[in-house]
């Protein structure tokens, strides 16, 4: 037996997760020699801290996407962790393992059933290529990437010849990644972001064609100089609200709008409702648009191959670049979520919580763009 430390969920947050309140460390002993029959004991490499992890703390909603965090039990996220003792014949000691359900725990223990049941597909085996940090598979080569990536295969597939985008919160992860692969396929890109820094990242470092700031910028105008007489041909949305609306004043016939997120809604209430699409009947009508949402584990099934055959080369070439903000530590765990939700992070919020072998998963610094 050794002393095990977790972050707990010790009752559901009302507002900020506060830490000795809400959440906290706890201690316990685990065995980490002998593994389930046909499970792992596992140590926890790393954990993307993504804003859903914060639906997973809301344990009275009564009809969650998601399973939902157990009062006193170690939290869990999408998150890489080594085998250290295997008890299934498919795994060995030193294998990657990549799981939404990766415990914010020292050690952990993958029980008999769980490698071979139901959300089997939760569990991928991954093979760092060497001169990568290993938290590029939490960001770009991680749910973010897949994503971007898989949202585009699936919806849009090949770009039109000579197309015009526009992306809203394009300097975030998936905006920024999604802005990349389609400056790379020929396509215009237009993109919107709320600060003037992140307006002159997407010019300057995303090389997209124009951007603008949301919060100062006439949206309406920019949309229709860009577009001009035949509108902008495709939406990939973050956001939602009077951006979405503004879009479908200015698409062109045939447009494609890609429904990723509506962050501008995330916090809407009876006494501050969303922001208003008031033409979009009209507009999907008349100009014959498609209009799909997505939930990118639906997507992973059909093109977790061609993700893993393309995006990895791309990223290891520098063909696609992107900025992670890593934690260092387990004790860096419970303070990631008030950053996290107040924007006080550049990039990609991850922590590696396997401090003792930082020197083996992050080679290189993480900020792509530097
Ligand atoms: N469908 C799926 O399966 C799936 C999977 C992953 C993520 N998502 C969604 O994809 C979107 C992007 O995710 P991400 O991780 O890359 O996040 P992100 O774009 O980095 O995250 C948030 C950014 O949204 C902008 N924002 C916040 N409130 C806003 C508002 N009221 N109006 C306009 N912009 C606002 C902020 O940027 P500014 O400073 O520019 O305002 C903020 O930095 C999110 O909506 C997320 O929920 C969907």
């Amino acid at each position: 037996m050794v002393s095990n430390r977790s972050l707990v969920l010790l009752q559901e947050p009302t507002g900020m997760p506060q830490v000795g309140k809400d959440i906290d460390y706890r201690t316990s002993d685990i065995d980490i020699e002998s593994a389930p029959s046909n499970g792992l004991i596992l140590k926890t490499v790393a954990i993307a801290i993504d804003p859903t992890l914060r639906n997973t703390m809301r344990l009275s909603n009564p009809k969650p996407y998601a399973p939902l965090y157990k009062k006193g039990e170690a939290m869990w996220g999408y998150g890489l962790s080594e085998v250290v003792v295997s008890g299934n014949a498919g795994w060995k000691k030193g294998d990657i393992l990549m799981t939404p359900l990766t415990k914010m725990s020292t050690y952990w223990r993958l029980e008999e059933g769980e490698l071979n049941g139901p959300s089997k597909a939760g569990y991928k085996k991954i093979d760092p290529l060497p001169d990568l940090n290993v938290t590029t598979y939490l960001g770009a080569l991680g749910m973010p990437g897949m994503t971007a990536y898989m949202s585009i295969k699936d919806i849009i597939g090949d770009f039109k010849p000579n197309s015009k985008l526009f992306v809203t919160s394009g300097a975030g992860f998936v905006g920024s990644l999604v802005c990349q692969i389609a400056k790379q396929a020929g396509v215009k890109v237009i993109a919107s972001a709320g600060s003037e820094d992140k307006v002159a990242f997407l010019r300057e470092k995303l090389g997209v064609d124009k951007a603008f700031n949301y919060k100062t910028a006439d949206i309406d105008a920019e949309l229709a100089s860009f577009g001009g007489e035949e509108g902008i041909d495709y939406l990939y949305d973050n956001v939602g609200g009077k951006q979405l609306n503004s879009f479908l004043a200015h698409s062109a016939v045939h447009g494609v709008v890609v429904v990723c997120g509506a962050i501008s809604a995330y916090n809407a209430s009876k006494d501050q409702p969303a922001e208003v699409i008031s033409n979009f009947p009209m507009a999907v009508l008349g100009r014959q648009l498609t209009v799909r949402g997505f939930i990118v584990a639906s997507l992973y099934p059909r093109w977790e191959d061609s993700f893993w055959k393309e995006m990895p080369k791309m990223v290891q070439d520098g063909k696609l670049k992107s900025q992670e903000d890593v934690r260092v530590g387990m004790d860096a765990l419970a303070g990631s979520f008030e950053d996290l939700l107040t924007g006080k992070h550049q990039g990609k919020l991850i922590v590696l919580v396997d401090e003792e072998q930082k020197g083996r998963w992050i080679q290189r610094n993480p900020d792509g763009f530097a």
